[in-house]
């Protein structure tokens, strides 16, 4: 197949409010999609913009005094911030508030009108005598007029789940101002889409673009009977574009939204040289043609199945590829919730945790339905610590530093077919990958890397390290063995982790830009020093995270400047373990030096049913030495999350039989009175078993 041209969007977020853990969600699973593309060597670009008219931003901007200008700037820093944090990598990113968009919107408005199918009505309104505002459904409350319900919103009951005009409500009031809104008639302009039933009927069905499961929900839903004209205009004051035939008026903000996907992909081209009708009209003397995979939330189904592959159909422009939806994000099993304080903002999380462990974490959920995923932060941690950490970066980490100065071997050594085997894997990774099933291709991937380190455990290279010249080429070989698949491996994983893939390029081979890269292993180049490429999530992470998500004050409309991370109060050095436990007397180095402390990983935890503050540790000193050790962290660490982990242990601590068996060392962790938790020590990525500390 010639290369592929792929135009890819993700939803375009409102401009008046800030990035959370819920947007991520289709942002990084869009920017993994975009990437992998990319390193199949297809010509993709990834396009977005900030959604930025309608009336809350106009009521934002009026109860902060400024301008709608001025807040939509500001928040456009601060999601470019968010973004960027993420590593979410836009080719464009653009405004729905930008010449071009006002441009296209005209130019479709008017195919519109040419076609006939703009139609004007007086539309019955609340208006907001007080704010001078016609009211949107949700700026309305009040009473139920079916069940009597208090306090509802303006279209539909929660209690009794009735749909409503909100002229309806009973004893209205507006949110905005407290004022009672009066009905007023307004002139307002629509869009005849059953005029397009058929055509809508078809691409649903049978353009390839829709899961047959949402082309079955539309069709029950909307396509059964005849579609209701769309509403796309409101009277001033609006915040938007007005409408060049219709002045007093504007389009809707669902109108001008959507078509600021075509206004960023023109002024991408504007900026690259590229013609617009190359990537969004029919035909245009593409071959192939260019694809559309718009990615979306299935709460905007309807907008991006319905209205607008219409509004394109009428003005003659190239229809959606794909439009790929995906479900909302619960956090532990449950609704963000700002009163339970698990309400995840980006910028909060980037304060605390590494964006990647985030990206890869909804990778290993994603699979490319429109089920809702949990964000489990115990299942974070644990999955994210034995993947990456203890799988991944643990292949890395104890075997590159035996090739520092030899580097890779010469001639790739036998492997027993390992290389060639996950290099055969590619391809049905590929197709996970272009599915949007990450979770498939996440899978893929862990076995190979638990093949890999299947090996290192059989080969013992720290066993070779210690025999000296004998071994140094079988170690060597075994080394380089180790490393080809690390970074293969990493080849695969580019996509959801490109950080990782640049150190991985620093380490050993250069940059990775090709998929191709993970199907020959690398000879005789050299290998630079070990940098820590990933850490653990500790749970004192997740702990501040939550602590400041339930501490976050409402988000203001900009931000400072974003490009660090602040210090929260909660992390803030109180003084306060030291006073309550003054220093020992004074030691000397020789006293010092009596107590052994050795690097340890944990091999297998366990409850001790009977006792109430203790787990039972079994820990790797490295190569066949194990200690057992009973520690006081029960109820502060899951035993399944601990698994794989490095910890510091005191090695030479006289054993002690305990009710509960023979305790052969202690592992070193901080409380202090009044603490919150006991809290374990870990060493820097890197940091093998056996090491002493000095
Ligand atoms: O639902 C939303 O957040 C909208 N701002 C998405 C717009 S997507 C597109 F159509 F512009
Ligand atoms: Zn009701």
């Amino acid at each position: 197949m010639p290369d592929r041209r792929i135009l890819v969007t993700s939803a375009l977020p409102y401009a008046n409010g800030h990035i959370h853990l819920g947007h991520l969600v289709e942002y990084i699973q869009t920017d993994i999609f975009v990437r992998f593309q990319k390193l199949r060597g297809h010509r993709a670009i990834y396009l977005c913009a900030d959604d930025t008219h309608g009336t809350a931003i106009m009521i934002r901007a009026k109860a902060e005094g400024r301008s709608e200008h001025d807040l939509i700037s500001g928040m456009r820093e601060a999601h470019l911030a968010d973004f960027a944090g993420f590593q979410i990598a836009f080719d464009h990113y653009g405004s729905t508030d930008s010449p071009a968009n006002r441009t296209l919107c005209g130019e479709i408005w008017q195919a519109l009108r040419d076609r006939g199918l703009v139609v004007s009505r007086d539309v019955q309104q609340l208006f907001d005598p007080q704010a001078g505002v016609f009211l949107a459904d949700r700026f309305v409350r009040g009473t139920c007029p079916k069940c009597s319900a208090a306090d509802q919103y303006g279209d539909s009951c929660e209690q009794c789940g009735a749909t409503y005009s909100p002229a309806d409500l009973v004893n209205p009031v507006s949110t905005l101002s407290g004022a009672t809104p009066e009905v007023r008639s307004a002139e307002h302009l629509f869009v005849t889409i059953e005029t397009l039933h058929s055509f809508l009927e078809t691409w649903t069905t049978s353009s390839g673009a829709l899961d047959p499961r949402i082309a079955n929900y539309l069709a029950g839903h909307f396509l059964g009977e005849p579609l209701r004209d769309w509403d796309v205009s409101r009277p001033a004051p609006y915040f938007g574009f007005e409408i060049p035939d219709k002045p007093g008026h504007y389009w809707y903000v669902w109108f001008d939204a959507p078509i600021g996907y075509i206004a960023a992909t023109s002024e991408w081209c504007v900026a690259h040289g590229e013609s617009l009708a190359a990537w969004w009209h029919r035909g245009g003397g593409n071959d192939p043609p260019a694809e559309i995979h718009h990615f979306i939330g299935k709460d905007i189904t309807y907008f991006h199945t319905l209205f607008w592959p219409a509004m394109l159909e009428a003005a003659g422009l190239a229809l959606p590829t794909k439009v790929r939806i995906h479900g909302f994000l619960t956090v532990n099993g449950q609704k963000m919730s700002k009163s339970r304080g698990t309400f995840l903002m980006a910028r909060t999380y980037l304060d605390h945790l590494d964006p990647a462990a985030l990206r890869y974490y909804y990778a290993a959920k994603l699979s490319g339905g429109i089920d809702d995923i949990d964000l489990n932060l115990e299942e974070f941690a644990a999955k994210v610590n034995a993947d990456l950490v203890g799988k991944v970066v643990n292949l890395a980490s104890r075997t590159a530093r035996w090739l520092e100065t030899t580097g890779l071997a010469t001639t790739y050594p036998d492997d027993g077919g390992l290389f060639a085997r996950a290099a055969a894997d590619g391809a049905e990774i590929a197709a996970a990958y272009e599915q949007c099933d990450f979770a498939r291709a996440m899978r893929a991937i862990m076995l190979a890397a638990d093949r890999a380190n299947a090996y290192v455990d059989a080969e013992q290279p720290w066993k070779l390290a210690k025999a000296g010249a004998a071994a140094a080429e079988k170690l060597q070989q075994v080394a380089s063995v180790a490393l080809n698949l690390f970074r293969q491996i990493t080849v695969y994983l580019a996509p959801v982790l490109p950080r990782l893939a640049e150190q991985v390029g620093d380490l050993i081979g250069g940059p990775i830009r090709s998929w191709d890269e993970s199907q020959q292993p690398l000879v005789g180049l050299p290998v630079g020093p070990f940098q820590p490429l990933m850490r653990r999530v500790e749970a004192t992470q997740l702990e501040a995270l939550l602590a400041a998500a339930a501490t976050q004050p409402p988000s203001p409309a900009t931000l400072p400047p974003q490009g660090t991370a602040t210090m929260t109060e909660s992390a803030t050095d109180s003084g306060e373990p030291l006073a309550a436990e003054p220093l020992a007397p004074e030691c000397t180095i020789d006293d010092f030096t009596k107590v052994d402390l050795r690097v340890a990983r944990i091999i297998a935890a366990e409850e001790v049913p009977e006792a109430r503050k203790l787990l039972k540790l079994t820990v790797s000193l490295g190569g066949d030495a194990t200690r057992t050790v009973f520690a006081g962290i029960k109820g502060f660490h899951e035993p399944a999350a601990l698994i794989g982990r490095l910890v510091v242990v005191v090695a030479n601590l006289a054993p002690r039989q305990m009710k509960f068996g023979l305790s052969e060392g202690m592992v070193v962790a901080a409380s202090g009175a009044g603490s919150p938790g006991v809290f374990l020590l870990s060493p820097d990525s890197g940091a093998l078993p056996g090491m002493r500390l000095h």
